[in-house]
């Protein structure tokens, strides 16, 4: 079991594109199984690859978030793509393992359906709409270098770098102390 590093804004590495898993290898198993620790780790309802400074193609929806099942595994989405969405738009609060503490209002379409491949290398769809529809988005949106920030206003995207800046002075402080 390993937690790794979460990147955090604004490294540049979240803008970074990422690259297409053409084989589920030993490794990309293993990042698999890294990723779903980071993520139970910090509590995130999802995680991308990118996240931790990887640029596969790969994300990570929490199984309780995934099914509504309180006891469910974790859902990999190796490859993913919004294939439809849909239901109109819906404005809720969305938070990010790279923005930590920060939550803001995103709208977003109320449904979303994935077409992805699992680690079994099988081709498989995942559709939701609430929580899951948006943690779709939001984790597809990662692997294309879109981040929550890009999808606020002007006073939104201000108040974000601020805390953000917080964020990054506080843990150079901590650094700086130990
Ligand atoms: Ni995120």
């Amino acid at each position: 079991m390993a937690v790794l590093d979460i990147v955090t804004y604004p490294d540049p590495r979240l803008r970074e594109p990422t690259t297409e898993v053409t084989e589920v290898t030993d490794d990309v198993r293993e990042l698999v199984r890294d990723l779903i620790d980071t993520m139970y780790a910090l509590n995130g309802a999802g995680i991308a690859a990118i996240q931790v400074g990887r640029f596969e193609r790969i994300f990570i929806i929490d199984g309780r978030v995934a099914t509504d099942k309180e006891d469910a595994e974790p859902v990999v989405f190796i490859n993913p793509e919004v294939v439809e969405t849909g239901n109109g738009t819906v404005v809720a609060e969305e938070g990010c393992l790279s923005f930590p503490n920060v939550f803001v209002d995103v709208k977003r379409p109320r449904w979303a359906k994935v077409r992805a491949m699992n680690v079994e290398g099988e081709t498989f769809e995942w559709e939701g709409d609430g929580l899951l529809g948006r943690a779709l988005q939001h984790e597809h949106d990662h692997l294309t270098g879109k981040l929550m920030i890009d999808l606020v206003g002007m006073v939104k995207k201000e108040m974000i770098k601020r805390k953000m800046k917080r964020f990054h002075g506080t843990q150079a402080r901590e650094a700086a102390s130990q």
